[in-house]
């Protein structure tokens, strides 16, 4: 049987990895700076994550939600500790798509209306609800569009307060750092203007951190850089490092029914069991805090560039910007260099995403290999 083809692959076979390295069948050692997509948070095959796994697998890998799980509550503690988010709730699912799902839905129950705004640039995902929030009209399916979307462009109150105005809308949801967009940013402004018109309107806002939170940008999830309370927060990738876990955490305003949000593999032992390991590393090694230096030194190499026209997003949610498509520069860093970065839908940025574990020196290997890169590019321009 074939593969369903609907990735355009590298040509690299990963089969072991270790902290911020993948190894190919060949032995061929690459540097990660893209952690799969913003996966690898605590770094690859961390041996406290491989450890609690495999003890948990050794007592009991899954049971459906219809029985006591302390690890739950063990974990729904953990990451209220970790965020300071006492007073919120926590419903777990597996992906990000779906986190995306529930807190959509979660909302339109709670205001007992369907209508959305999303943003320009925005993505949050493949599935039903999820894609159709994403401003991509190629990823969305005629069946997507029954939902009622309006996407407007960041910062662009008057709009936000139009529409909210009108009070037909259960949720604005946004990416306090978009990630697939290409690290733009509403303004500090715009965040607080976003949360008072939610509230003066009935609307609930909903902060995507699905790829930014766990502690990738600095602060455990970016919007806590304000002071905000949304009513629903999504997270995924970092939260498992490449366990698959999701979820949300709901505000206390929302109340929970029985049977509102629901999953048969959501909140699993050996997925509490990862997150649990991830949180464990993340606030022994206190890997949040150090990824303030480590994006200060990035930056300081990044100037070093002339061709590198824009840095964009916090901690270790960053972004180099040219102004030439990246495209056979990112082919040249993996095939030429053994280095993984990402790309984004803005063609001309570099997204790097890598382990929190990332060191300096690593950052040093890749602006090396940038440097040698670019001169190559350049000949070929
Ligand atoms: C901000 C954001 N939200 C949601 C998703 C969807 O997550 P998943 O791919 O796990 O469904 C992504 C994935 O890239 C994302 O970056």
């Amino acid at each position: 049987m074939n593969l369903f083809e609907v990735y355009p692959l590298y040509d690299v076979t990963p089969v072991r990895a270790e902290d911020v390295y993948v190894y190919d069948e060949k032995e061929v050692k690459y540097l990660d700076l893209y952690g799969g997509h913003a996966v690898i948070s605590i770094g690859h095959s961390h041996p406290h994550f491989v450890k609690k796994i495999s003890n948990q697998l050794k007592q009991i890998a899954f049971y459906s939600n219809a029985i006591q799980n302390p690890l739950q509550k063990e974990l729904a503690n953990s990451i209220g500790e970790q965020s300071c988010l006492h007073d919120y709730r926590l419903f777990l699912c597996s992906t990000g798509a779906e986190a995306i799902e529930n807190a959509l839905k979660l909302t339109s129950f709670h205001t007992g209306r369907k209508k959305v705004i999303a943003f320009k640039g925005a993505f949050h995902g493949r599935t039903s609800a999820a894609v159709a929030v994403t401003d991509n009209s190629a990823i969305n399916a005629p069946l997507n569009s029954q939902h009622e979307v309006v996407f407007l462009p960041f910062n662009d109150k008057k709009a936000l307060e139009r529409e909210l105005a009108t009070e037909t809308y259960c949720a604005v949801i946004f990416e306090t750092i978009q990630g697939v967009g290409g690290l733009d940013e509403p303004t500090e402004d715009f965040v607080y203007a976003m949360e008072s018109l939610c509230n003066t309107h009935g609307t609930c806002l909903i902060a995507d951190e699905v790829q930014s939170g766990f502690g990738r940008s600095g602060t455990f999830f970016a919007y806590q850089k304000y002071q905000i309370a949304p009513h629903v927060i999504t997270m995924a990738k970092g939260m498992g490092n490449g366990f698959p876990i999701g979820g949300i955490l709901v505000h206390p305003e929302i109340k929970a029914k029985y049977g509102m949000l629901g999953t048969t593999f959501g909140g699993s032992h050996l997925a509490c069991s990862a997150s649990l390991a991830v949180l464990d590393i993340l606030k022994k090694d206190r890997l949040q805090e150090k990824t303030k230096d480590l994006e200060n030194y990035f930056r300081t190499k990044a100037k070093e560039i002339s061709q590198i026209k824009k840095i964009k997003g916090r901690g270790l949610m960053l972004g180099i910007e040219f102004d030439f498509e990246v495209a056979s520069l990112r082919k040249s860093l993996i095939y030429d260099h053994h280095i993984f970065t990402g790309g984004s839908s803005n063609k001309y940025l570099i997204r790097i995403l890598p382990p929190l574990t990332v060191q300096e020196s690593h950052f040093d290997v890749f602006f090396n290999a940038l440097k040698i890169a670019l001169k190559k590019n350049n000949k070929n321009l």
